[in-house]
């Protein structure tokens, strides 16, 4: 059976993590999105960001949601998984992801395939959905629908 691993903040998770996700569940048997519960300061807990893609993904057998600390790469080898994939926006992503990759290679084997992002996301990001929220943007067309109004609530500060 094959599986693969996609990781990242989902700080919230965008309409652009969803379309990568999909994608590469078109091509797996299984994806695990993995959340990372790193030491960087983050907008919400992970447990509730995994919360809300498991909402998004209810619907999708093949889609699984986890939580995860530490080496991305160790976790995938303890989970049977060999393959990481990630999604690129620009130059910039691809400049930091491909050193990454080849560390993660080099650390355990684990090998990683990039997803050029759709056009149409290519300024999405979970940074920009905050910047709307924290001006009263209207984030409609960057977050699921299902999911809008947790994330209106949960990451809106007063
Ligand atoms: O969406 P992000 O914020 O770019 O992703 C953050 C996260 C947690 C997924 C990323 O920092 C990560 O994978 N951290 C785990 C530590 C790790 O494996 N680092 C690579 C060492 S070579």
């Amino acid at each position: 059976m094959s599986k693969c691993i996609i990781s990242g903040s989902f700080d919230p998770i965008t309409n652009g993590h969803v379309d990568l996700i999909e994608r590469a569940a078109a091509h797996f048997d299984t994806v695990v999105v993995a959340i990372g519960d790193n030491i960087a300061k983050q907008a919400i807990p992970a447990e509730e960001r995994a919360r809300l893609i498991k909402k998004v993904f209810e619907n999708n057998s093949n889609i699984e949601a986890v939580v995860f600390r530490g080496l991305l790469a160790k976790y995938a080898i303890l989970n049977g998984i060999s393959v990481i994939v990630k999604g690129i926006r620009d130059r910039d992503d691809l400049k930091y992801e491909a050193d990454m990759a080849r560390a993660n290679r080099e650390i355990s084997g684990v090998e990683t395939f990039f997803l050029l992002c759709n056009d149409k996301y290519q300024h999405v990001s979970s940074s920009f959905v905050k910047e709307l929220i924290a001006f009263d943007g209207d984030i409609s067309d960057y977050v699921p629908q299902v999911i809008k109004s947790e994330v209106l609530r949960l990451y809106k500060k007063n």
